[in-house]
């Protein structure tokens, strides 16, 4: 990145020396705000960076597959209910109340996507998903992160990373809703990077005479943007040396899970992840796995991806079954140095139809892509993480997120997930309700996590409870 102090001449000549200088092909005729504009965004540039993404990336093909000889499943740690050891993980859980109750972990989704796939305008946090009161997303959270206070002690902290796109929106939203209950304080915002996009030739592209094309850097770049944000030296004012990692699309998530905590403490790990059993080949998640001893994520669509994950054991399972649900525990420190170190997260290449100027200043909209966008995934932090380790959850206590309008993964199947999970807890207590085969009830229910966050909390809460409910259409508990 340019150093803040650059005057827009030096600017202009560092872009024009690194083969640039089309950005600033229209300066002659800004106005002075558009151009302070356009040097504010050009100081964002690392051209170093950019010049190093065209040399690899793009030189390689758009098709270019990854090398995954010696590619095998990675190991995890199975729950007590399929073989694994009920002591360590009742060891597990201990550490992680006593880790909640010492106020070492602190909360952060990221929600710099767009929602594309959803057809959804707003931020993607302010969608409406629970079966009777329509709470958000972001409310659900917060009310699960305001829950584990009121259950361990001092309430967790809670990042937020946004997008340039959604920022504003995003805070409003809070404000307007008194910030769901939690201390405003204890609520922190901030935009995650940028990288701007380049045509196939590896020039940056321009999307108005005084803009450069720039999109998020993704979810990746969010390593670097907890540390930019100095969210890393707030927790460590706190004492808070534990991160639990989410993204904004599933309701269903257990934002401070004891277990998961204690594992990756117990286990001295830098970075820990939750997978569940994929349910298919098809299914849309990265895959756990191991390459060169080292534990990594192979997205669902990387092309060598494609037979390996069809691959079935003798007794019939998937070999690859580790499915990546995006949970992950991450060691402050260890994202602290993952941030500062320019070689760590590598980017991915992807082509985008973008629109652009032409040479003549003329607004093109593409009908093939035209260009390409640079994103960091998380997950690739998991090669540079010590010990890391990998915990079973069941999906239906842990997975079920809104990505698309219709069919799989939508608002339809998450509201008919949240609605079995309440009528699971509410069968725990020995109460009746009916359900059809999948366990879904066939009239809307809902459980606030400020009654319950799950079942154990949910039977004790129940018990508790005088006179108990009517069970009924539109029962609301909490
Ligand atoms: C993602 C994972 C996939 C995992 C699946 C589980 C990738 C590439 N793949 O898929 O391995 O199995 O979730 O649901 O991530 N985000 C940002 N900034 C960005 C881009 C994304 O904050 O620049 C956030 C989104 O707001 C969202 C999350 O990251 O919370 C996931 O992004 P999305 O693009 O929806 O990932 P998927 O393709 O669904």
């Amino acid at each position: 990145m340019a150093a803040p102090s650059s005057s827009p001449q030096t600017l202009i000549e560092s872009f024009a020396r690194a083969g640039q200088g089309q950005v600033f092909a229209f300066w002659e005729r800004l106005a002075p705000d558009a151009r302070a504009r356009l040097i504010a965004e050009a100081a964002e540039i690392d051209l170093a960076e950019i010049a190093r993404l065209n040399a690899t990336l793009l030189t390689s093909g758009s098709s270019a597959a990854a090398d995954l000889t010696g590619l095998a499943p990675a190991p995890f740690e199975p729950r007590p209910e399929n073989g694994g050891d009920p002591a360590a993980w009742a060891a597990a859980r201990a550490a992680g109340e006593a880790a909640l109750r010492a106020g070492r972990v602190a909360a952060f989704t990221v929600a710099g996507g767009q929602g594309t796939r959803l057809g959804y305008d707003g931020p993607k946090g302010t969608f409406s998903v629970t079966p009777v009161r329509g709470k958000s997303l972001f409310q659900v959270f917060a009310e699960k992160i305001l829950a584990a206070g009121r259950r361990f002690g001092p309430v967790p902290r809670w990042f937020i990373m946004t997008s340039h796109a959604n920022h504003e929106a995003t805070e409003k939203f809070f404000a307007t809703h008194q910030c769901f209950g939690l201390d405003p304080a204890r609520v922190h915002f901030f935009r995650q990077g940028r990288m701007p996009a380049v045509g196939l030739d590896g020039k940056i592209l321009l999307e108005a005479p005084a803009a450069m094309a720039l999109s998020p850097d993704g979810h990746g770049g969010s390593l670097r943007a907890l540390d930019r944000s100095g969210a890393l030296d707030l927790m460590a004012e706190d004492g808070a040396d534990t991160l639990s990692y989410f993204q904004v699309d599933n309701p269903l998530v257990r934002c401070l899970d004891a277990e998961f905590i204690g594992w990756h403490l117990l286990r001295g790990s830098e970075m820990s992840s939750k997978m569940v059993a994929k349910s298919g080949p098809e299914e849309k998640v990265g895959h756990f796995c191991t390459l060169n001893g080292q534990t990594v994520v192979i997205e669902y669509s990387e092309p060598a991806m494609q037979t390996k994950s069809a691959e079935r054991e003798p007794s019939g399972a998937l070999r690859y079954r580790a499915g990546s649900i995006a949970l992950h525990m991450l060691d402050r420190e260890f994202v602290r140095r993952m941030a500062r170190d320019g070689t760590g997260l590598p980017f991915h290449r992807a082509d985008k139809k973008i629109p652009c100027l032409d040479a003549a200043g003329k607004l093109v909209k593409p009908e093939k892509p035209n260009g390409v966008k640079f994103e960091q995934f998380v997950f690739d932090a998991l090669p540079f993480a010590k010990n890391p380790v990998v915990i079973e959850t069941p999906r239906a206590d842990d997975f079920s997120p809104v990505k698309n309008a219709d069919g799989s993964d939508s608002p339809a199947t998450c509201r008919a997930d949240q609605l079995r999970q309440f009528a699971r807890w509410l069968h725990a207590t020995g109460v009746t309700i009916p359900t059809d085969a999948t366990g879904l009830p066939p009239f809307p229910i809902e459980i606030s996590p400020l009654f319950a966050t799950d079942e154990a909390t949910f039977v004790e809460s129940w018990r508790t409870l005088s006179p108990k409910p009517k069970i009924e259409p539109g029962l609301c508990l909490g």
